[in-house]
């Protein structure tokens, strides 16, 4: 029996955080034997804000790295590189033909980041969830493994592939586009900042204090833990509204030890913050190290990284070509001889 299919992909904008790790690559990772993966750096989404070329080529590759140092098999699952399938924009083209603004203007995400760029928004970010959802229907993925803020995105990719393609363009009922769920796992899918328990943890946060991202030494982890925001309190406790911040660093410390809530709950429950800081500190270090060693060898030769990448553009290629021209045609383009 054919397996169901999953994609996902995260932005090479800056260095990806242990929020990106728990609340999506990790279940990935988790999944990919269960389920024929895709999954791409989504680098056509870095620039729909202002960003830094040289920078941008960078992160992508790391960003690709990062994936396999965290665990996606190349031999279970397809890793590629967004822009180099042309199928992404090019059904983007055609789902923007039929999605209203309106349903735009009503995205979350656009309407925090188009705060941030004042008169500067591009039509790229307005346009940003539409290439998201070709990017998942072209594959026809079933599950799409994401953190809990990309709800409302994957929201608009089922509502296109039902409301917009499905119901309009279907011939004998036939549907073109697979409608995705969205995976969105209990915990680890919210991460919050180090500065502030009630505010997501963040690529694009000026702060960097406020991550602790899949490259940091452990000096710098060792920093960034020891001026984490803490409460006046004694003892830890999830489920706290008054105490953001411990059920943050408790559900990241339960997350990078493997442990069971059950088991921190009553190992913490008696314990300060200044004997909870240095293990939570240890414990990330040591998940994060396996991920670094493996990050720094596939970053030293990239003849091996390159060659996983240009397997994935195959496979996707072929994949995505099929759902393309499935969607050319049933809205009436006419076929190429
Ligand atoms: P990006 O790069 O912003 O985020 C990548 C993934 O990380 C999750 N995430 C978090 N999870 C838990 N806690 C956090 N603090 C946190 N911050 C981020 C996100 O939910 C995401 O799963 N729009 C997508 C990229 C994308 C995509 C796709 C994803 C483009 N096309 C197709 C799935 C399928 C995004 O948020 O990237």
């Amino acid at each position: 029996m054919n397996k169901k299919r999953l994609l996902s992909g995260v932005q090479p904008t800056g260095e990806l955080h242990i929020g990106n790790w728990l609340g999506a690559i990790r279940n990935w990772v988790t999944l990919q034997n269960q389920y024929e993966s895709y999954v791409c750096v989504v680098d056509l989404h870095a620039i729909t804000v202002p960003h830094d070329p040289k920078k941008l080529k960078e992160n992508t590759l790391k960003t690709a790295a990062l994936y396999v140092a965290c665990g996606m098999d190349p031999n279970e699952c397809t890793i590629f590189i967004q822009s180099h399938i042309a199928a992404h924009s090019e059904l983007c083209w055609l789902l923007n033909c039929v999605t209203p603004i309106n349903w735009m203007e009503r995205m979350i995400q656009f309407k925090e980041k188009a705060v941030k760029q004042g008169n500067n928004v591009s039509l790229g970010l307005l346009d940003y969830p539409v290439l998201m959802a070709a990017d998942i229907l072209l594959y026809d993925a079933d599950v799409v493994p994401v953190g809990e803020d990309q709800k409302q995105h994957l929201e608009l990719a089922r509502n296109i592939a039902q409301q917009r393609i499905n119901s309009r363009f279907s011939i004998n009922n036939k549907s073109i586009l697979k409608v995705p769920e969205p995976l969105i796992m209990k915990d680890g899918s919210k991460i919050m900042s180090l500065c502030d328990g009630k505010s997501k943890m963040s690529k694009s946060d000026p702060n960097e204090g406020s991550r602790i991202t899949l490259l940091d030494s452990p000096d710098i982890i060792k920093k960034k833990i020891k001026r984490a925001k803490t409460d006046q309190y004694f003892g830890l406790e999830f489920n706290n509204p008054e105490r953001p911040e411990a059920h943050n660093l408790l559900t990241i410390y339960a997350m990078v030890t493997d442990k069971e809530k059950e088991n921190i709950k009553q190992e913490c429950a008696n314990m300060g913050w200044g004997k909870f800081k240095p293990l939570l500190t240890e414990a990330i270090i040591s998940a994060l190290e396996p991920i670094q060693e493996k990050y720094n060898l596939l970053m030293q030769d990239k003849s091996e990284l390159n060659q996983i990448l240009k397997n994935g553009t195959n496979k996707a290629e072929q994949v995505s070509t099929i759902t393309l021209n499935r969607v050319k045609n049933s809205i009436g383009l006419l076929n190429r001889i």
